[in-house]
């Protein structure tokens, strides 16, 4: 069954777990996605981002809203990453309720005025604002401390950023990074323990794709609840295709959503069952 990103957040606050959110691209994805969920009985995230917003998200925000609404589990869609306006006002034409606005890449008087904006309009419509304080990386090489830690959430900055936005999740910076880590990740739980001490809504780690059990179970013991994940799912995709054997589309298409189901029930039981 559709369902808010609240309902499924809020039950897993409630019970100590946290949620997985994947990003998908294609029908083998969300299908994928699904099957995961059913087979755990743990409700779980699909998520757009924009890439492909302009190419086929019209049919993928269908797909998703239609296939969230047959499973038997509950299910969110999720908008990850709008960076613009328009971006969610698109978004919000699309049918989809719950929507990452994301003014990271912007200085903090501009990321908040954004963000305030974006929360207006997503909450006019009953929705639900997931948000971002600090940058996230695609990798941490080359950055200098201080560098690194500049572009982490700041703990007090965040609370004149939540009393101005009114956001219902905040997605952290401590550490976490955006596709392959290429050294092993280095999260600030210090600084997670503090943004938690001054905020009590929802918090979302990005950049989930290799992270260890252990930083998975310290993260939720201080308060995560949603992971996103995107690199490791995609992977399984380009993987399950690179050797197909004189296939036919339609084994193609099961092969790479067992590969895809396999990783997503993975995922879904390290985030649940610490
Ligand atoms: P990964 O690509 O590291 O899995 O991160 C996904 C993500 O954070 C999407 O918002």
């Amino acid at each position: 069954m559709l369902v808010g990103t609240q309902d499924i957040l809020g039950k897993a606050e409630k019970n100590k777990y946290a949620v997985a959110a994947f990003n998908v691209y294609n029908l083998e994805g969300v299908i994928a996605v699904i099957n995961a969920a059913e087979d755990t009985e743990i409700s779980v995230i699909l998520q757009i981002h924009p890439p492909i917003l302009n190419k086929w998200g019209i049919s993928l925000s269908s797909l998703c809203l239609e296939a969230a609404a047959r499973s038997k589990i509950d299910i969110a869609v999720h908008f990850d990453h709008a960076d613009s306006e328009k971006i969610i006002d698109q978004v919000i034409n699309l049918g989809i309720k719950s929507i990452m606005v994301d003014g990271s890449t912007m200085e903090y008087q501009d990321n908040v005025k954004f963000t305030q904006k974006g929360t207006e309009k997503i909450h006019h419509i009953n929705g639900f604002v997931e948000a971002e304080l600090g940058r996230l990386s695609g990798t941490e090489d080359g950055l200098t401390v201080p560098e690194r830690d500049a572009r982490m959430t700041n703990p007090d900055q965040l609370i004149d950023f939540y009393l101005k936005t009114k956001i219902d999740a905040l997605a952290v910076c401590v550490g976490n990074v955006h596709g392959k880590y290429l050294h092993n990740p280095n999260i600030d739980f210090l600084r997670l323990e503090r943004i938690r001490n001054n905020i009590s809504i929802p918090l979302v780690m990005h950049g989930a794709s290799g992270l260890s059990e252990d930083i998975v179970r310290r993260s939720i013991n201080i308060g995560i609840s949603k992971f996103n994940i995107n690199t490791e799912l995609r992977n399984g995709y380009i993987k399950s295709i690179s050797n197909l054997d004189n296939l036919d589309i339609l084994d193609i298409m099961d092969k790479s959503i067992m590969e895809m189901t396999k990783i997503a029930i993975g995922k879904i039981r390290l985030f649940s069952s610490i």
